[in-house]
């Protein structure tokens, strides 16, 4: 018998079909989405896929001028690839069943909602989240609401917005981290994985697909008005604004939403600069691109043409999604006609919808598993009340205790004073669409709940504003305020009467919720109406005086500051509210929180923010310099710094040692720092790493933040915390936009926040 060599009969054995069958790789889950959605696009006509590109509101909010018409016939025909703002399994099945049963192709219809703070159980607004300095907390609170919002029906939530904001006039500086892009984008990646769950697995029905918002630079609307302008260099974008949204593409967010603004003259929505050439060939970003509301029709607002010019200048810049605008649906098989849009740009936008679709597992169960027994054994269930509360009192900040006016005791008496101390409506605040604010806590009913033994007398004390245009303005979009129509005098005299009772007073005063969020920029941001009136009465009566704010950007508080005894700033902290600030007032919980937006002295100061740059001129603080940079009538400080908040215990920092004093390119320099609570009680303390980069082919900001710890000390309790800089983070983007670390010297600061700072130096070197 001839002998076949063992090697010819592997090979053999090797290239038989069985063999070659079993050898082909497995597709991989990216192939496998590729394979499905091919098969569906070549049965789709172009109207269809047109048709994928609209997202329409259907329901009970909006927030613009125009609503959509015609939803149910248009989904029949396969005009709609997502619907907003309708949630509830019920709601959700109705119309889910129609694109199902009733569109030629059974395309299942996406669903998202602007789900920002919490869904049902609401949790502090973004800038009281960012507050907590709390990443877990904070990646917590989106977790929930994705439990939540999923067993509500939803598949998509407008969220995390991460607008660098540096202006506390525009009223959104509430809904996103403040002005610093390290926190920003760590608070970014922190929502995005509650949002998404682990490892992006969207298929998973407790997640739902978040939308990176809004894309870009909104936050930089020149004056502080919303919807305004931008204009800043790239260097300036790269730099400090950038960070975020690209953290949370790196984080793996699903979706973008583009902003109203025009960058440097061209509005984002047709910005192929930003849509195409950043977002996707240099980031990478493998989701789809939805408008914010009516951006495209808006564009002709901007100049930029008709409605169908409009409409191809945003398909061709790489926009997929239009929202409510239907300019899409109207013009886009007429610009394809024309050769104004390119077929191929339609068949990418469709596709990237479907592949949302798909990567939601919508094809396999486009119900994902919700029904009314789900969510009503979800929806604000005691575990998330429970978080509830917990993260709403790590993000409240205090910003003045003297005369231990805080804690108070649970006995005695206090007054409690002002026109928020019993609001449940506002603690939740704004873009709390699915929340009941009847579930929600005030201030009132937490303080009683914590301490039945004390006498709590309450006084309204002044209205939160008279003006009657502002009312009106406020009534007319869900403002729901409560106004007592006798006089200011009246109001004040009453408290007053109050107050002298009392052993203690504690003012809860400060903005309705209507008074930050979208479209409500304020060009004033002291304490509106007759608040500060009411403060003077109140403290002209030698008692106590303890502040409680509520607000959604920083204010301008210098008398305030001056004249109360304690300052608690809760933001709006959601559901649990008025028994965090309780846990708070009464010291059954140490404040922890610092602020993440610099309050200015006066409006006038603004933009006014810690990571600025140094002039030729600086002001140093001699008085009769006068060419130096400053104003004549205010100094350039601001009231409270970034990273500013006190506890009640105090944190005492040793001096900062680096474990080089000089180090190379590709070296990690550990920094090593002694705290030590030396005060009374156990609590928490962030403290804050910066540094400086002394020398640049730039000029470069005086401080940055490069890293922080939230750390639990015990009272009397030393820890050494270590922070490691990395190449990385001595790196800026330069004149070429190269992101480059340049040999020199450095600082390394280290503190409790921003001002308060111990300094090292060290060197990087070229090698
Ligand atoms: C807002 C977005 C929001 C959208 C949908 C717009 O007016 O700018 O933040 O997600 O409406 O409600």
């Amino acid at each position: 018998m001839k002998r076949i060599p063992i090697a010819t009969l592997l090979f053999a054995l090797a290239c038989s079909p069985a063999a070659r069958a079993q050898k082909k790789p497995a597709p991989t889950a990216d192939q496998k989405m590729k394979q499905y959605v091919d098969a569906l696009m070549a049965k789709m006509t172009q109207e269809e896929k047109i048709g994928q590109l609209n997202l329409v509101s259907v329901g009970f909010d909006v927030t613009g001028p125009v609503v959509s018409q015609g939803v149910d016939a248009n989904i029949r025909k396969g005009n709609v690839g997502g619907v907003f703002n309708t949630y509830t399994p019920v709601a959700v099945h109705k119309l889910q069943e129609m694109a199902i049963k009733e569109s030629r192709l059974h395309i299942p219809l996406m669903f998202g909602y602007d789900v920002i703070h919490g869904h049902r159980t609401i949790f502090p607004i973004a800038l009281g989240l960012a507050a907590s300095w709390d990443l877990k907390a904070i990646e917590q609170s989106a977790r929930v609401a994705a439990e939540e919002s999923a067993a509500d029906g939803l598949h998509w939530v407008f969220s995390p917005m991460v607008d660098i904001a540096r202006d506390a006039r525009w009223g959104r500086i509430s809904e996103g981290a403040g002005e610093d892009p390290y926190l920003g984008s760590r608070v970014a990646e922190a929502m995005v994985r509650g949002y998404q769950g682990p490892g992006n697995d969207l298929t998973k029905p407790n997640t739902v697909m978040a939308c990176l918002k809004h894309f870009a630079l909104y936050g930089a609307a020149e004056a502080g008005r919303d919807y305004n302008t931008t204009d800043m260099s790239r260097q300036r974008m790269y730099n400090e604004y950038l960070p975020p949204y690209r953290a949370a593409i790196e984080a793996g967010v699903g979706s973008v939403m583009s902003s109203f603004n025009d960058i440097n003259g061209t509005p984002a929505t047709a910005n192929k600069w930003l849509m195409t050439d950043l977002l996707r060939k240099q980031w990478n970003f493998q989701g789809f691109v939805c408008t914010d509301y009516t951006a495209i029709p808006e564009m002709m607002e901007h100049g930029m043409g008709t409605a169908e010019q409009v409409s191809a200048l945003a398909l061709n810049a790489g926009i997929d999604q239009d929202m409510v605008g239907e300019e899409f649906l109207k013009y886009a098989a007429q610009n394809i006609k024309s050769g104004a849009v390119p077929a191929a740009q339609v068949d990418a936008a469709c596709r990237r919808i479907l592949e949302a679709k798909y990567k939601l597992g919508l094809f396999q169960d486009p119900y994902r598993n919700v029904s009314p027994e789900r969510a009503s054994s979800t929806l604000m269930k005691p575990e998330f009340i429970a978080a509830a509360r917990d993260i709403s009192r790590r993000s409240l900040v205090l910003l003045k205790n003297e005369r231990s006016a805080l804690p108070l005791k649970k006995t005695g008496s206090i007054a409690l004073i002002g026109p928020l101390a019993n609001r449940q409506r506002d603690v939740i605040g704004s873009w709390s669409g699915a929340g009941d604010w009847k579930q929600a806590v005030s201030v009132e009913q937490g303080l009683r709940a914590a301490a039945p033994s004390l006498k709590i007398t309450y006084a309204k004390g002044s209205n939160i504003t008279d003006d009657q245009q502002l009312i009106d303005r406020l009534q007319a979009y869900g403002g729901e305020l409560d106004i007592d129509k006798r006089s200011p005098e009246e109001l004040i005299k009453e408290a007053v009467q109050v107050a002298e009772k009392a052993d203690v007073v504690v003012a809860v005063v400060g903005e309705s919720q209507g008074m930050s969020g979208e479209a409500a920029s304020r060009a004033d941001i002291g304490l509106p109406g007759q608040q500060l009136a009411l403060l003077k009465a109140l403290k002209a009566t030698g008692k106590p005086l303890v502040l409680v704010l509520m607000n959604g950007r920083p204010l301008a508080i210098g008398w305030e500051n001056q004249n109360a005894d304690a300052i608690l700033e809760t933001w709006f902290a959601g559901t649990q509210a008025g028994n965090a600030i309780a846990d708070v007032l009464f010291g059954d919980y140490n404040p922890s929180g610092k602020i993440t937006a610099t309050f200015p002295q006066v409006v006038g100061q603004i933009p006014l923010y810690y990571n600025h740059k140094s002039t030729g001129r600086p002001y140093t603080g001699t008085k009769l310099d006068k060419y130096k940079s400053r104003y004549l009538d205010v100094s350039n400080e601001p009231l409270y710094p970034f990273g500013f908040g006190l506890s009640y215990t105090t944190f005492t920092y040793g001096k900062p040692t680096l474990s080089k004093a000089t180090i190379g390119p590709a070296e990690t320099l550990t920094v090593s720092v002694p705290v030590q609570n030396t005060g009374t009680m156990d609590g928490e303390e962030v403290a804050q790493l910066y540094i400086r980069d002394m020398v640049g082919s730039t000029s470069r900001p005086v401080q940055e933040l490069k890293g922080f710890q939230k750390v639990m000390l015990k009272k009397g309790e030393n820890k050494t915390l270590t922070f490691r800089l990395a190449p990385d983070d001595l790196k800026f983007y330069n004149n070429d936009l190269k992101f480059v670390a340049e040999p020199g010297d450095f600082q390394v600061m280290v503190g409790g926040n921003s001002r308060d700072v111990q300094l090292v130096p060290f060197k990087l070197t070229a090698k």
